[in-house]
């Protein structure tokens, strides 16, 4: 099983022609499936830009959404839009109506968005204002502590989401690949090589997520988690246990790449 990785596509900086040329590149890879982990376009473009993606895939494109994928509207309207479109297109599928996904008897792949929710850093101080707080509708707030709010509610959502998810593929797979839009951890949001600081973080990470997958990894030593993130445009990887570990991808706007093909055995 050749499972191809991509993240932070924003497919809405290139021309048709340009996401086509990106798709081919990505189908020469051969793999027999493709996750997306969030960043894939902008709301009003997310399902005409998914659709151009897999036009000539043969394969399934699984996907998670980044925070640049509800700009332009707000949350429960661009997740009924992937649920529908997940429906009627037999190659797209956004992982958290998706359930878990066996890749292999013995690896699985699960995701959810995830929202950086600013409990890392300096989430109350920071100066560090996201076109997120302004372009996402849920987050458009009149007070830090209400944006505060709303964003640890969308991360603790999704993190149940995840923790539910998890259970029911940790019990019958070794592995579990999880894709999701923000890194979980501090260790695993770089700027340049180097963890960001604490006026970013807060807007880098999700750390709900991170208390789940954590909690997991512990709760299943004989399991292997493999996370695959995005949203900071800057390559990581970075062991957070002995069974845990996070991938981040490097990524130029206007230039979409294939971040790894991973090989799974039997
Ligand atoms: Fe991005
Ligand atoms: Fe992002």
């Amino acid at each position: 099983m050749r499972l191809a990785w991509l993240t932070d596509i924003h497919l809405d900086f290139l021309s048709d022609e340009e996401i086509a040329t990106f798709a081919a590149r990505v189908a020469r890879e051969a793999p027999d499936g493709v996750v997306v982990t969030g960043d894939i376009s902008i709301a009003p473009e997310l399902g005409p830009d998914l659709a151009k993606l897999v036009d000539a895939w043969r394969m399934p494109c699984w996907f998670v959404a980044g925070n640049h994928d509800y700009y332009g509207a707000d949350v429960a309207s661009v997740r009924r839009g992937m649920r529908e479109l997940s429906r009627i297109e037999p190659k797209l599928r956004w992982l958290p109506s998706t359930g878990v996904v066996s890749l292999t008897p013995t690896t699985a792949l699960v995701g959810v968005d995830g929202w950086a929710d600013g409990r890392i850093g300096d989430g109350q101080g920071t100066s560090v204002v996201l076109n997120d707080h302004l372009r996402i509708r849920d987050l458009l707030q009149p007070s830090r502590a209400k944006l505060l709010e709303a964003a640890r509610r969308l991360a603790d959502e999704d993190a149940r989401t995840l923790a539910t998810l998890l259970g029911e593929a940790l019990a019958p797979h070794e592995h579990v690949i999880v894709a999701t839009h923000v890194p979980p951890f501090r260790e695993a949001s770089t700027h340049a090589g180097r963890i960001a600081g604490d006026d970013w973080l807060p807007w880098m990470t999700c750390h709900a997520i991170g208390e789940t997958l954590r909690a997991m990894a512990t709760d299943h030593p004989t399991r292997k988690i493999t996370v695959l993130a995005g949203h900071t445009h800057d390559a990581c990887r970075v062991s957070i246990l002995p069974n845990l570990e996070v991938r981040t991808g490097a990524v130029e706007y206007g230039a979409p790449t294939v971040q790894e093909v991973f090989e799974l055995g039997e």
